[in-house]
């Protein structure tokens, strides 16, 4: 970008300014970017490193909100770095990197960028293990306006998308840079502290307190790497092809207790239906989280967490069909920018109508006639554009509802056997990496052998109400 610009100076110009800046490029190693380019969030992520794993070592005090610990963080330097970004907002101590104490500072303007600049400049491809030791009350840190953290009474919950983790652990905060995790809490014996993968052990090594060890061994985004900290009731159990199946209900939930373990405790039997549609279900356990600390639902890699509300008229198995379809598409295959969010949600949602149709409450078809039907042309559904639907409307109903229609209108394009394969073979290409909704495409188009752009761009990236059906028939 610098170089075109200055291209226009002139030929003399340009022959000075390109000797200086590659004479730059090979003797002094840059700053890392404070982003890693995703034009949602400016901040996210960072440049100049890889992160291959985190080592989360924590304590929460309930009473107090005190978090304070370690996190170790494994990684590999991309570029010749004099410093880098970490995306977190609590107070740090210390930062080593590879022993060396490193100096920090938080950027003042409050955007989660804690820059590090290590004793001895980094080489791209070397090893790093950067230490960072902190303290901090969660709940009272504001990055970029907001807090993510939840306290709840007995309590937290390190729970939201896009960004969780500025609040509880330091990383590179972006679905592009996935890594495994151990993640360590010692809570207060009467609470319990829920995260993601395996329970590996609950150890005591003080009276009054009890540390859980959690293992994740499958890359996993940042945002859905999560921590449950409450008076759960915790159920461990083994889902029948052999998976540990963890499940935790807040008894706040109350009346609604028996409905939601009516609806997570079917986890198994709705991961096994959704991978006869999507292939291998992709992770090594499963389970859910409910609480009463959030109003929302989140598909935290292998444990999902759902607020308590989803329950409250009965079960509601749709929530648990929508939360673990993201275990393929969000989890496994995750978003290449936050403006690819229709793979994750417009998928998951769709997903809703095929376990509708396994339960016999309606087939897809039927279902997305309905929510087509019940939308007219000038209703605001259509005003925003699934395929990018900007940073405000990224959770959009139009992300949600349009986005299952446009794969209803897919199926009816290319037809079941296309339709299927085109989604097996696009968890099996990608998962345990990132992808963008062009690519998406482009597989459409090539397992299908048809045309498919103008059907896309229709659908989600056109404002107005799509046509459907053949001569104008409004069927799909
Ligand atoms: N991915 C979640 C879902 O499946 C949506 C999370 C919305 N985030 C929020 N902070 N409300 O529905
Ligand atoms: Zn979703």
């Amino acid at each position: 970008m610098r170089l075109r610009t200055r291209a226009g100076l002139g030929a003399v110009a340009t022959g000075i300014a390109t000797t200086l800046l590659t004479a730059t490029a090979s003797a002094a190693p840059a700053a890392g970017a404070s982003g890693v380019g995703d034009p949602y969030y400016p901040y996210a992520g960072n440049g100049g490193y890889d992160v291959s794993h985190y080592d989360i070592r924590l304590t929460y005090q309930p009473a107090t909100d005190l978090l304070s610990g370690t996190t170790t963080i494994l990684a590999k330097a991309t570029q010749d770095l004099s410093s880098f970004d970490l995306d977190f907002g609590l107070h740090v101590n210390s930062v080593l990197v590879n022993n060396v104490p490193a100096t920090f500072h938080a950027d003042p303007n409050e955007n989660g960028e804690l820059v590090v600049t290590p004793g001895k400049a980094l080489n791209k491809n070397q090893s790093l293990t950067v230490v960072v030791n902190y303290a901090d009350t969660p709940s009272k840190v504001v990055i970029d306006g907001y807090t993510a953290w939840k306290k709840t009474p007995d309590g937290a919950l390190a729970v939201d998308e896009p960004q969780n983790s500025q609040w509880w652990f330091p990383a590179n905060d972006h679905p592009t840079d996935k890594a495994t995790y151990d993640v360590s809490v010692e809570v207060p014996d009467n609470v319990s502290a829920l995260s993601n993968g395996t329970l590996v052990r609950t150890t005591k090594q003080r009276p009054g307190w009890t540390r859980w060890n959690w293992r994740s061994t499958q890359p996993q985004a940042t945002y859905l790497t999560t921590l449950e900290v409450g008076a759960f009731e915790v159920n461990q159990s083994t889902t029948p092809d052999g998976k540990p199946f963890i499940t935790a209900y807040d008894p706040a939930a109350g009346e609604s207790l028996d409905a939601a373990k009516a609806s997570v405790e079917r986890t198994p039997e709705i991961d096994a239906f959704l991978a006869t549609q999507f292939g291998p279900y992709p992770f090594e356990a499963q389970g859910g989280v409910v609480s009463t600390g959030l109003n929302f639902a989140l598909e935290a890699q292998t444990r999902p967490v759902y607020g308590a509300a989803f329950f409250r008229s009965g079960s509601n198995t749709s929530v648990i069909a929508h939360e673990n379809t993201h275990q393929w598409f969000g989890d496994a295959v995750s978003l290449g920018r936050w403006s690819d969010i229709w793979l994750n949600e417009g998928f998951a949602s769709y997903a809703e109508y095929l376990w509708s149709g396994h339960e016999g409450e309606g087939t897809p078809a039927e279902l997305a006639q309905y929510v087509y039907d019940s939308h007219p042309a000038n209703d605001a559904l259509w005003q925003v554009l699934p395929g990018d639907p900007g940073a405000a409307n990224q959770f959009d109903d139009a992300v949600y509802d349009r986005g299952a229609l446009t794969l209803q209108a897919l199926r009816t394009e290319v037809g079941d056997d296309a339709f299927f394969t085109i989604l097996r073979t696009w968890v099996a290409q990608h998962k345990g990496g990132d992808a963008r909704i062009q690519q998406f495409i482009a597989l459409a188009e090539q397992i299908s052998g048809k045309p498919l752009q103008d059907l896309f761009t229709t659908w989600l990236f056109t404002k107005g109400k799509p046509a459907i059906g053949p001569n104008g028939a409004s069927t799909f």
